[in-house]
């Protein structure tokens, strides 16, 4: 088989992960920016300070992207670079940087597509509630509108959000990931409704500004389980766990953040849940959130077959011994054919993989060369299972491995290494991974090499 005409065969970064020049050129402190400056939030004291230095070379990364045959790309804009307290002032250097970036991108012949928030708020709004305030909305929509004005003569595909499950979830219920918050259930709730219109109105700017029809979407991620068996009832109820809305962390599921984006309402199980404390919204705020949109955009790891998920977050291990990687995230194939199945038979969008990949510790060989066996071998089981599900009908437009590059792993830092390309952090030299090559040769025969060796 191979796969449909146009694939999107891409690769993910994310604006703090990767750019560094932190406070080069005009931009201000985000969130990350600030917490990293203080000791014990991230693995041996490590900041986003410098990174991979993309913001200084991104013609040289650009050029290995071209080398790998991408035909996309995602990437975040840094919030604080080009409007450095959040509001008002806009940064001529900094949106010159992602312009730049655009149109090198284009030249070599890969499309972009742009998430908006993918997790820096800038500081000086977090000093102002952040989330929290009700003007956060407004706040976003002003900071869409100014990217659309400016990039959408050239970038066709836009994410307003990258995975409000952890920005939230895991930052602002949970505490684990920056501004490192517990909220109680009321002020997640009042948060969830600054995010709904957050979203709604920067889509509504988008489309208001925007040069050409855009192709607009989300990037949440969210528990998938897997069905114990093959038999009808348990593929039921995989599809039932993975859309239930748990009370203790109902921020980390799926349904939460989806159904009134793509569906217009809250989900039975947070109807049960909250009853009367659910945010509540006018016809016209509905409206404004639930509109159209083009794709649904998916960030899949790993599944489970374990309900309900342990408190930490992460499906416990399939059973004993279990392949696991080194962020002891479970192997499992599987989900990319579930993920997309459930995903588009609850929401009736195109499924657009905006990041899959795994974490490893690698390292250069003597020879020069990086062997990521591993790698190639997550990437050459998931992608045959993203096969499987378009075989069976699921439109899937596009496949992004996280990462494109080795970067921070936001708390856990430098050590786990999720790029296709290595990074040595002293020197900022760049080495194509094994398994760069070898999904280049995925992308130049549009998914056919996957079947070479395997008779799924
Ligand atoms: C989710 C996030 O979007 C990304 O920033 C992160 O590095 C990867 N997945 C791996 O954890």
């Amino acid at each position: 088989m191979t796969f449909p005409e146009n694939f999107l065969w891409g690769a993910s970064s994310a604006a703090y992960q990767i750019e560094g020049a932190w406070n080069a050129d005009g931009k201000k402190d985000s969130i990350w920016d600030h917490f990293s400056h203080e000791p014990g939030h991230i693995a041996h004291g490590e900041t986003g300070d410098v990174a991979c230095d993309h913001y200084h070379r991104f013609r040289e990364d650009v050029a290995l992207m071209k080398q790998i045959g991408l035909k996309s790309y995602r990437f975040s804009v840094s919030w604080p670079r080009v409007i450095p307290d959040g509001t008002g002032e806009v940064n001529e250097q900094g949106l010159q940087f992602y312009s730049d970036l655009v149109d090198a991108l284009l030249e070599a012949g890969i499309e972009p597509l742009i998430t908006l928030y993918h997790w820096d708020l800038p500081q000086a709004l977090y000093e102002k509630g952040g989330w929290k305030n009700p003007e956060s909305p407004a706040w976003f929509e002003a900071y869409a509108r100014v990217i659309a004005r400016r990039l959408s003569d050239r970038v066709r595909y836009f994410m307003t959000f990258n995975e409000p499950q952890i920005f939230i979830g895991l930052g602002l219920q949970i505490g684990a990931m920056a501004p490192f918050e517990q909220n109680d259930t009321d002020t997640m709730l009042a948060i969830s409704r600054n995010f709904y219109l957050a979203h709604g109105q920067a889509v509504s700017a988008l489309r208001q500004e925007a040069r050409q029809p855009l192709k607009i979407g989300m990037a949440p991620t969210g528990d998938v389980y897997l069905p114990k068996s093959g038999t009808p009832e348990d593929v039921e109820e995989a599809r039932r766990a993975s859309f239930a809305v748990d009370a203790g962390a109902f921020t980390l599921g799926n349904s939460w953040w989806a159904d009134p984006i793509f569906l217009g309402h809250f989900s039975e199980d947070a109807e049960a849940l909250f009853g009367d404390r659910l945010p509540r919204f006018t016809p016209e705020e509905w409206a404004l959130i639930a509109q159209p949109l083009d794709f649904y955009g998916f960030n899949v790891y790993q599944g489970t077959t374990h309900y309900p998920v342990p408190a930490d977050g992460y499906p416990d291990y399939a059973y004993q011994g279990s392949p696991r990687t080194t962020l002891d995230w479970n192997v499992t194939p599987e989900v990319m054919y579930y993920a997309p199945k459930f995903l588009y038979e609850r929401y009736h969008l195109p499924i657009m993989i905006t990041e899959n990949g795994m974490a490893g510790m690698d390292w250069v060989s003597l020879d020069g060369h990086v062997h990521d066996m591993q790698r190639m071998d997550f990437l050459h089981r998931y992608l045959l299972s993203l096969g499987k599900a378009i075989q069976d009908g699921i439109p899937v437009i596009g496949y992004h491995h996280w990462s494109i590059m080795d970067n921070l792993e936001w708390c856990r830092g430098y050590d786990p290494r999720f790029g296709m390309i290595y990074v040595d952090y002293r020197t900022q030299k760049r080495t194509l991974k094994d398994s760069a090559l070898w999904y280049a040769d995925v992308i130049r025969t549009n998914g056919k090499s996957l079947y070479a060796l395997s008779d799924c």
